[in-house]
């Protein structure tokens, strides 16, 4: 699929084919993109966990508002962040020139150290950004998809066991849709969401 395809096709799916499954094989290669995508300091503080189980699925669906797609989709995924990724920073430069090193980490340890909103905001935008790339790489091979932060986290955390250094930052149905969604809800203009130096300064010209 074309790049401006991709993103022009994806859209966020709620009704699924129950019936269709998506193996471990085929959801590695998608991982395989998806863990491409790029987080601060390359600390990577994502971890995907796929609801196989079905008690556990009916379970996540409870504890989801009874979202219907957290049901029937192919599969079910839950986005988490870990929150002290910081600590993993000796582990992941390990293969980096020692001079590298030297700099990098004390830099990684005092900017995360006791900040506990910045390893939160860090959690959420690396998980986010790796959530968006999934999306289009599942759109990429037709398949569908729907984010979801409908969901009573504290439960999910329990569900699937996350240890208090994880947070479940959204739920994410992955399958093949039943019926295409109604045409796509209004988007704000252009001119209003990207200004020119400043909040109030102009929008782009053209
Ligand atoms: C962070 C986030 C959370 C969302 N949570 C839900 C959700 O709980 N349930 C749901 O049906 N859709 C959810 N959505 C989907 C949005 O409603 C959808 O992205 C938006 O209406 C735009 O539609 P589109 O994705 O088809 O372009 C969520 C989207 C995002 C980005």
């Amino acid at each position: 699929m074309e790049f401006l395809e991709t993103v022009q096709q994806r859209r966020s799916i709620k009704s699924y084919q129950p019936d269709k499954e998506i193996s471990d094989a085929e959801l590695k290669e998608l991982m395989q993109e998806v863990v491409l995508s790029p987080s601060s300091f390359n600390l990577q503080h994502w971890t995907f966990i796929a609801a196989r189980d079905t008690d556990l699925r009916e379970k996540i669906k409870a504890a989801a508002w009874g979202q219907e797609q957290v049901g029937t989709c192919s599969v079910l995924l839950v986005i988490c962040g870990k929150l002290n990724a910081h600590q993993d920073a000796p582990e992941i430069y390990q293969g980096v020139a020692q001079g590298i090193q030297d700099k990098v980490l004390p830099l990684i340890k005092g900017f995360y150290d006791g900040k506990e909103q910045l390893q939160r905001d860090e959690a959420i935008r690396s998980a986010s950004l790796a959530a968006m790339t999934l999306m289009l790489a599942a759109q990429n091979r037709g398949w569908a998809t729907v984010p979801m932060i409908g969901f009573d986290p504290e439960a999910v955390s329990q569900l699937v066991n996350l240890e208090p250094n994880y947070i479940p930052v959204m739920l994410m149905a992955v399958g093949f849709k039943k019926e295409d969604p109604r045409p796509r809800d209004y988007r704000r203009p252009i001119e209003e969401v990207f200004k020119i130096n400043t909040l109030d300064g102009p929008g782009l010209k053209g």
